[in-house]
C-alpha cells in the first residue's frame, strides 16, 4: 500500500492550479528555541490552504465522462475553496453545501470561485449528509474533505516538495496539523517510505483530538463535541483511511491549547509578517511543545503551516490570548481586606510589575476582590514567584492563568453578587455565530428554567460563547441535563470554577 501512495504522490496533478510553495527558514523562533525551525508556506497558495491540492487532484483524476456531471462537497472552509476552485479549473460546475450557519464572508468567497452553493443544516454533519443524497440525486462526484486517496495523494504532494527542497538527511521531524488527516496521512506515507527515520508529528487542538484518541482506543473514535476555535481541523471523527495510514506512520500526536495556538499565530506573524488561521499555526504550537518537552537542540523541524483564512475580527481575541499562551501574561484573583490603605499596599507589593489588567468587585464590608493581569517577562518561574510574594505579604491570591471561564468572560463582567439566589448552576456555552444566533440560543435553553446570569461576547464572526447561569432545582436537574446534551451545543458545567465563587457570588 504504501508504494502504491508513493506512486500515487508522484503522479498526482496539483500544479494547474496549486503552486510550489518555498520551505522558509524561521530565523526568529529557531533563535529562541535553540533548533531550526523550518515553515512549509502552504498559506501561500491561490486560496491561502493547502486543501486545493488533495481537491484538484480528485477532481483531476476523474474520466472526461464522470467529470463533465461535475462534483459536489460539503465544507464551509478552506475544502469548499479548493473544490471551487479546482472544478472552475477543470471547467465543470462544482455544488458545494454548507451548513446555514456560515458566515457571509465565507459563502461569499465560494460564489466568486463560481461554485453554486447550497445552504443546509445547521452543522457540518447536516451538509454532510445533505451533500451525499444530492449528489447521488444529481449523479455528481463527491469530493470528500480527506478521506480518499485521490486526496491523501495531492495534500502527499506538500511531501515530495519537501524532500526535493532539503535533504531528508538533514530533517529530524516534520510537525503536521490534523484535522481528518488527510494532510498527515499523505505526508507520512511518502516521507516514511523513504526516510523511516524521519519523525512525523500531528499536532490537534485539545479539544479537537479525535485523532489522538483514535489512536490511543486502537479504533476510531467519534467525539461528542469539537472546539470550534481552529475550524479547519474541527472534526469529530478521522477518515477509516487516514486512520488507517496514521496508525502505520505517524510516531505521535501532540495537543495544544487556545492560548498556545494564538501565541503560535504571534511566533509566525513575527518570522513571516504573516498571518496563519488557527488550524494553519497548530504545527508551530506542536513544535514549541516538543522542544520544551525534549529539551533538544540543534535539530531541524518543519512546520507545515497549512492556511490563512483567518476572520480579521479574531485577531482582537487572538492577540489578548497570545500573551497568556506565551507565558508573557498571569491573571490572579486577589482578596484584600475592605480597609483604606490595602489597594494602596497591594500595588506597593507590585512594584514596577506591569499590569495589564485590573478588576476590582466590591464583596462585602470585610473584603474586596481584585481581578488582575499582570505581565511577564521570564515566563512560568516569574508567575509563581509572583504568587508566592502576594500571599505571603497576606493577601488571599489564587492563579486564574489557564482557567478558561475567568478568562473568557469573568474578566469582562462587573455586577454584584446576588443574593438570596437558589439552585443556580453556571454553563459556559459554545454555538455557530449567525444572525439570530443569540436569539436561536435562548430558545434552544427555552423557559423552563430561569437565566440568571448572563455573559456574551463575539470572538469573532464565526462563533459565540456564553455563560449563563441557570436556576435548577434539584428535582429537575436530570431533565435539564437531558435537555442540555439534546441542543448539540459544546457546553462546561462552571459550578464549582473558584472563579465564579470569587467574583460572582456562586
Ligand atoms: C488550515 C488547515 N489545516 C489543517 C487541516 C486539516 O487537514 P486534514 O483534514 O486533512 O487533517 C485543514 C482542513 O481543512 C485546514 O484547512
Amino acid at each position: 500500500m504504501q508504494e502504491n501512495y508513493v506512486d500515487r504522490i508522484l503522479k498526482a496533478k496539483v500544479y494547474d492550479v496549486a503552486v510550489e510553495t518555498s520551505l522558509e527558514a524561521a530565523p526568529r523562533l529557531s533563535r529562541r528555541l535553540d533548533n531550526r525551525i523550518l515553515f512549509k508556506r502552504e498559506d501561500l497558495q491561490p486560496v491561502f490552504s493547502f486543501k486545493i491540492r488533495g481537491a484538484y487532484n480528485k477532481i483531476a483524476q476523474l474520466s472526461a465522462i464522470s467529470a463533465q456531471r461535475g462534483v459536489i462537497c460539503a465544507s464551509a472552509g478552506n475544502h469548499a475553496q479548493g473544490v471551487a476552485l479546482g472544478a472552475r479549473t477543470r471547467g465543470i460546475p462544482a455544488v458545494i453545501v454548507m451548513p446555514l450557519t456560515t458566515p457571509d464572508i465565507k459563502v461569499q468567497a465560494v460564489a466568486d470561485l463560481g461554485g453554486e452553493i447550497v445552504l443546509h443544516g445547521d452543522d457540518y454533519d447536516q451538509a454532510y449528509e445533505h451533500a451525499l443524497e444530492l449528489g447521488r440525486e444529481r449523479g455528481l462526484v463527491f469530493v470528500h474533505p480527506f478521506d480518499d486517496p485521490d486526496v491523501i495523494a495531492g495534500q502527499g504532494t506538500i511531501a515530495m516538495e519537501i524532500l526535493r527542497q532539503h535533504h531528508g538527511d538533514e530533517i529530524d521531524a516534520i510537525f503536521v496539523p490534523v484535522g481528518g488527516g488527510g494532510l498527515i496521512a499523505g505526508i507520512a506515507a511518502y516521507v516514511k517510505s523513504l526516510y523511516p527515520r524521519i519523525k512525523i508529528i500531528g499536532v490537534e487542538p485539545e479539544d479537537a483530538a479525535g485523532m489522538y484518541e483514535s489512536l490511543r482506543a486502537g479504533k476510531r473514535v467519534t467525539l461528542d463535541r469539537v472546539g470550534m476555535f481552529a475550524d479547519g481541523v474541527a472534526v469529530r471523527r478521522v477518515g477509516e483511511e487516514t486512520f488507517r495510514l496514521a496508525r502505520q506512520y505517524v510516531d505521535e500526536i501532540i495537543l495544544v491549547t487556545t492560548d498556545q495556538i494564538c501565541a503560535a499565530i504571534q511566533d509566525i506573524f513575527q518570522d513571516t509578517r504573516s498571518i496563519a488561521e488557527a488550524a494553519g499555526a497548530l504545527a508551530v504550537a506542536g513544535i514549541k511543545k516538543y522542544v520544551a518537552r525534549e529539551n533538544c537542540t540543534a535539530r531541524t523541524l518543519i512546520a507545515i503551516n497549512g492556511g490563512a483564512n483567518m476572520n480579521f475580527d479574531r485577531l482582537r481575541y487572538v492577540a489578548e490570548r497570545a500573551d497568556l499562551g506565551a507565558q508573557r501574561e498571569a491573571l490572579f484573583a486577589v482578596e484584600m481586606p475592605e480597609v483604606p490603605g490595602s489597594f494602596l499596599r497591594f500595588c506597593e507589593l507590585l512594584g514596577r510589575q506591569s499590569v495589564t489588567e485590573f478588576n476590582y468587585r466590591y464583596g462585602d464590608l470585610k473584603a474586596a476582590q481584585i481581578f488582575v493581569g499582570l505581565a511577564l517577562t521570564q515566563g512560568k518561574a516569574e508567575r509563581d514567584g509572583l504568587l508566592h510574594s502576594i500571599a505571603a505579604a497576606g493577601f488571599a491570591v489564587r492563579d486564574m492563568t489557564d482557567n478558561e471561564m475567568a478568562k473568557l468572560h469573568v474578566r469582562y463582567m462587573v455586577g454584584g453578587q446576588a443574593r438570596g439566589l437558589n439552585d443556580e448552576r453556571l454553563y459556559r456555552f459554545e454555538f455557530p455565530e449567525r444572525p439570530g444566533a443569540l436569539l436561536k440560543f435562548l430558545q434552544a435553553i427555552g423557559t423552563g428554567w430561569n437565566i440568571s446570569l448572563f455573559h456574551y461576547r463575539n470572538h469573532g464572526s464565526d462563533y459565540g460563547r456564553v455563560l449563563a447561569g441557570i436556576q435548577v432545582p434539584l428535582e429537575t436537574r436530570t431533565d435539564f441535563l437531558l435537555h442540555l446534551n439534546e441542543l448539540h451545543y459544546a457546553y462546561t458545567e462552571e459550578t464549582d470554577n473558584p472563579a465564579y465563587k470569587i467574583f460572582l457570588g456562586g
